[in-house]
C-alpha cells in the first residue's frame, strides 16, 4: 500500500509522518513517534488505555486512523505530564490517588491515566 504523509502537532511539536491508510493513531504515535505512554489495552474502544486528546476532544486512539488526524493537535500522556511539570504542580494528585484506591480490585491494574488526569 502507498503511504501518505500526514502532519500532526503532538505535545506542541510538529511532525510529518508517512503512514499506511490502515494505521491507527495509537500505532503511529507509539511506533513512528516513539511516544509509548498511551497503550493498547482492548483495541476496541472500551478500556481507555489509548486515550489521547485530539483537537481538544478525548478520543480512543485505537479507533482513530492516523489519516483522520491529519492536521490535528494531539496531546498524549507525555504532553500532559510535561504540562504538569512546567507549572510545578500536579493539580489532581490527591484526588487521583483517592480514586485509584477506590477502584475495585479487578480494575486496579487497568490504566486510567487520561480520564483521571483531566480532573
Ligand atoms: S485500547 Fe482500549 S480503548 Fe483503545
Amino acid at each position: 500500500m502507498t503511504k501518505r504523509i500526514i502532519k500532526l502537532t503532538v505535545n506542541g511539536e510538529p511532525y510529518e509522518v508517512a503512514v499506511e491508510p490502515h494505521w491507527t493513531l495509537l500505532d503511529t504515535v507509539r511506533e513512528e513517534l516513539r511516544l509509548t505512554g498511551s497503550k493498547e489495552g482492548c483495541g476496541t474502544g472500551d478500556c481507555g488505555a489509548c486515550s489521547m486528546i485530539v483537537d481538544g476532544r478525548l478520543i480512543t486512539s485505537c479507533l482513530m486512523l492516523a489519516v483522520e488526524a491529519d492536521g490535528s493537535e494531539v496531546l498524549t500522556i507525555e504532553g500532559l505530564a510535561r504540562n504538569w511539570k512546567a507549572c510545578g504542580r500536579d493539580p489532581g494528585r490527591d484526588r487521583r490517588k483517592r480514586l485509584l484506591e477506590q477502584r475495585p480490585p479487578e480494575y486496579q491494574e487497568r490504566p486510567v491515566v487520561i480520564e483521571v488526569g483531566s480532573l
